[in-house]
């Protein structure tokens, strides 16, 4: 199994914020997490990358079979972990283009940099970007759709092992929703194992979710329920209420 969460128990702050996770995302698969604002979908994204401040109590995370809980962000980043963040940052005086290239070559050795431009602008053109936005730094500036779609393009040539994307169709158009969510699925068919977290069912008729364990429902640090697109249907309609 690519990556195999074990009753994981995670603390935020002194608070404890998951309290018994169980999930297991292979090669290839697409997982979309919902859930309440505050039942703790960002902080298991930030507790599989690694991201400090967030203490894991009890519990494991198994990637390729090893535990991870021990290791660095960087070091997870190494071995194929990427995430997707609610809130991108701006990175200040690094190019788009010089961002990535230090990321592929950390992950493979060596980054060949006229490949690379060649994939970014095949990317680029995919998602619909103008190339004026990789010359200029980091999300410096991106709007909001921009600074998501950029982190799709990142994905898209990094190709991870494992892709986190945190509401990754907050605040995009619908035309950029579905463009995201194509791209997404496009991924997972070439084998990246994807957990897509959202609050919105538009975003899943663009997603290709395949059986029916694939919807989960986080709720007060735990899932609460597991099921297949019907699952993320009902939530929209009833809202959460059904669960209590
Ligand atoms: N540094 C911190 N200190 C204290 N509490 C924190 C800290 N970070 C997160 N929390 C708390 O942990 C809980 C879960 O937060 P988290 O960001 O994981 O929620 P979420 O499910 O992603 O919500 P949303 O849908 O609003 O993005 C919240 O109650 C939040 O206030
Ligand atoms: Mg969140």
């Amino acid at each position: 199994m690519l990556l195999e969460i074990k009753n994981l128990h995670v603390e935020v702050g002194g608070k404890e914020v998951l309290k018994g996770i169980d999930l297991k995302v292979g090669s290839g698969e697409l997982h979309v997490i919902m859930g309440p604002n505050g039942s703790g979908k960002t902080t298991l994204a930030k507790a599989i990358v690694g991201l400090s401040g967030v203490k894991v109590k009890e519990g494991d995370i198994l990637f390729d079979g090893k535990s991870i809980i021990n290791m660095s962000i960087d070091e997870r980043a190494r071995m194929g972990i990427f995430m997707q963040y609610q809130n991108p940052v701006e990175i200040e005086g690094v190019s788009f283009l010089s961002f990535l290239s230090t990321a592929k070559s950390s992950m493979e050795g060596s980054a060949d940099m006229k490949k690379l431009m060649e994939e970014v602008k095949k990317g680029i053109k995919e998602l619909g970007m103008s190339e004026e936005v990789i010359k200029r730094p980091v999300n410096l500036g991106f709007s909001g759709g921009e600074k998501k779609k950029s982190e799709i393009l990142q994905m898209n040539i990094l190709k991870p092992k494992i892709a986190i994307l945190d509401e990754p169709d907050s605040g995009l158009d619908v035309d950029a929703v579905k463009i995201v969510g194509r791209e997404i699925s496009k991924a997972a068919a070439s084998g990246t194992g994807c957990i897509v977290i959202t609050h919105y069912t538009r975003i899943l008729s663009a997603l290709e979710l395949k059986g029916n364990n694939v919807v989960h429902v986080l709720y007060d640090g735990k899932i609460v329920e597991n099921g297949g697109k019907e699952l993320a249907e009902k939530i929209e309609k009833e809202g959460y209420s059904i669960l209590h």
